[in-house]
């Protein structure tokens, strides 16, 4: 496996370009199988979740053809299984998509046990109420989910939850139902509305998404034949306002969607950065060592919990005492140990973490424990006094595309080392 080695103390400096997002990119292939046609994904990340994505659909009969590394054209029309691979699906969480959208299409699915970041317990509880309210029967065992319908027909679900997979699953499977689906207690993050209007694009009637409740209309067929371009990264642009804070660099980030970005905004500005918007562009610049703050975690539009890691570099070298409160998930302080071994103070109980500021960290050898930590890390390490190596690389590779080129375009001394 990879390492990367980072010779830090550097503040980063210049422009970066956001990839399309890996969270809509998962969700939007599988929801291809909905399709009984031919589309064309435009801004796909190139990332390794979405490799393996499409080694899923080709394993179901789907037809891919790489047009570019950031393009696809998906053929659907010949599925012939609902048995999705289950080595390959039990690797990663986003998988649990080809559970509605296969449900959605021949309904059935045989899906391996969703894997992905260990970040405490992952119930799909709610994923499951959906389906079978819809009409579903759903087994759980044996490391598979199995379901099966004669016929879906739509209904009201209210999410006891708001979940993000749930609501997008629970879409997947309404959107070829017969009637209409209501979910109430809907999540409302950007990739939501994004997997919204791509299905709408090829032939669904799905409103709301992006409210608290989303309607959808099923309709006999998706016919596709149309092209969809996946929405710009928000946690891959917050990742990099992010280290522009924690470096006391200056970083201009193109190709994202500052609405999406107005929580980790307002925090940084609290903090001391400046920030600057122009349309699809945000600079985001700081001179001195970031002020203490307050942060709690929520579903959007509230802090997102997948940059709460790198907020947290940016707080363990703070000027005083933070405290974050992670309110999703129960295990997503891990790398708090990591930045622990570089000289951060921290303290992390359950669910809290107390923060007491010094003024550098220094290089040390550290694990990436799931994905955003990986990239925390790699903040940290481009902050750090010292050289730093970052293991474990494979959890920032599913979802972070060229992380360290993009970061050496910024200024950071930083290679990737085959161990
Ligand atoms: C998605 C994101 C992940 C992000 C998370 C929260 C993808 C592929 N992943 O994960 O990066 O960290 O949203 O923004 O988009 N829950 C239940 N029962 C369920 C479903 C969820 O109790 O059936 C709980 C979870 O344990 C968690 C909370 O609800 O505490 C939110 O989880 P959810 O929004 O579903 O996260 P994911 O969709 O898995």
């Amino acid at each position: 496996m990879d390492k990367l080695v980072i010779n830090g103390a550097t503040k980063l400096k210049g422009d970066v370009v956001i990839s399309g997002a890996k969270n809509a990119a998962v969700a939007i292939l599988p929801a291809t199988l909905l399709i009984d046609g031919i589309c064309t994904i435009e801004n796909l990340p190139h990332i390794s979740d979405v490799t393996l994505y499409c080694e899923i659909l080709e394993s179901l009969g789907a037809k891919i053809t790489w047009n570019t590394p950031h393009e696809i054209t998906i053929d659907t029309r010949n599925i012939h299984s609902a048995q999705a691979p289950l080595e390959i699906t039990s690797k990663f969480r986003a998988s649990y998509y080809l559970i509605g959208s296969l449900l959605g299409r021949c309904k059935e699915a045989v899906v391996g046990l969703p894997g992905g970041c260990n970040l405490g317990a992952r119930p799909i509880d709610q994923h499951i109420k959906g389906f079978e309210a819809l009409g579903a029967k759903v087994d759980v065992g044996q490391g598979k989910i199995t379901a099966s319908a004669k016929k879906l027909t739509g209904t009201s679900i209210y999410m006891d939850i708001v979940s993000v997979g749930a609501t997008i699953n629970v879409m997947l499977a309404s959107v070829l139902a017969e009637g209409t689906t209501t979910i109430d207690n809907a999540a409302k993050e950007p990739h939501i509305v994004d997997v919204a209007n791509f299905l709408n694009t090829m032939g669904a009637d799905i409103r709301g998404a992006g409210t608290d409740m989303i309607k959808i209309h099923g309709v006999p067929k998706l016919t596709g034949n149309a092209t969809y371009s996946v929405v710009p990264d928000q946690i891959e642009a917050g990742t990099f306002m992010l280290a522009a804070v924690a470096s006391r660099g200056d970083i201009t980030i193109h190709n994202c969607i500052t609405k999406h970005l107005e929580s980790v905004t307002a925090k940084i500005i609290e903090m001391g950065a400046n920030v600057q918007e122009d349309g699809d562009t945000i600079r985001v610049w700081c001179n001195k060592r970031p002020n203490r703050a307050t942060v709690k975690t929520l579903p959007y539009p509230g802090f997102p919990t997948d940059l709460q890691p790198q907020i947290g570099v940016a707080l363990a070298i703070a000027d005083g005492n933070s405290t974050i409160n992670e309110s999703i998930w129960e295990s997503r302080f891990q790398y708090t140990y990591e930045l622990n071994k570089m000289g951060a103070k921290i303290t992390a109980q359950g669910k809290s973490a107390f923060f007491e500021g010094v003024k550098s960290l220094s290089g040390s050898p550290v694990f990436a424990t799931d994905l955003r930590a990986g990239a925390a890390l790699i903040i940290a390490g481009i902050v750090a006094n010292g050289t730093t190596e970052v293991h474990n690389l494979d959890h920032i590779d599913r979802g972070y595309e060229n992380i360290e080129e993009k970061f050496r375009k910024l200024g950071a001394k930083i290679k990737r080392v085959s161990e």
